[in-house]
């Protein structure tokens, strides 16, 4: 397991989206924009599923997943394993959270599972000599 900093935490609160990057059994990537996302402790990651399709189909394939996110030129990279919950007190909380976001937007938002990552390894991703260095 790696863990993140204070500092990464903050930056991963602060920008809207992140990036999500997955493959298929045959090396096919797929990186697409979430916004549904959350820390659960220094080394999980939680994303909801509303709209995940190819995603969805990659990560029961093939659970490596990679995560990116930026603001400027300080940037990082979280790599590591995913599993799905679609039941259980971590989904229900993920259903009533997403929800109260759709209603919030003025139009309806239903999760259809949380996407627990379990962080393994961070790179930086600054411009520079330390670019792509592994920082956990
Ligand atoms: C800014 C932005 C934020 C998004 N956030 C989420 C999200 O949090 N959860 C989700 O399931 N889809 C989200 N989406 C939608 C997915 O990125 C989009 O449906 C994507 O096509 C799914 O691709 P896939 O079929 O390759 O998995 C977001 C899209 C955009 C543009």
């Amino acid at each position: 397991m790696a863990e993140m900093t204070e500092r990464m935490k903050e930056l991963f609160k602060k920008v809207p989206t992140v990036v999500f990057a997955t493959a298929d059994l045959d090396g096919i990537p797929n990186a697409v924009p979430v916004g549904a996302k959350r820390i659960v402790d220094s080394e999980t990651i939680l994303i909801s599923d509303q709209f995940l399709n190819k995603t969805l189909a990659n990560i029961k394939q093939n659970s490596k997943v990679a995560i990116t996110y930026w603001e400027g030129h300080e940037g990082y990279q979280l790599k590591g394993t995913v599993t799905i919950e679609t039941s259980g007190q971590r989904f229900e909380d993920t259903a009533k959270w997403i929800e109260e976001l759709g209603n919030k937007a003025g139009f309806p938002l239903k999760s259809k599972g949380a996407v627990i990552l379990k962080i393994e390894e961070i790179y930086g991703l600054a411009p520079g000599p330390g670019a792509g260095k592994k920082l956990a």
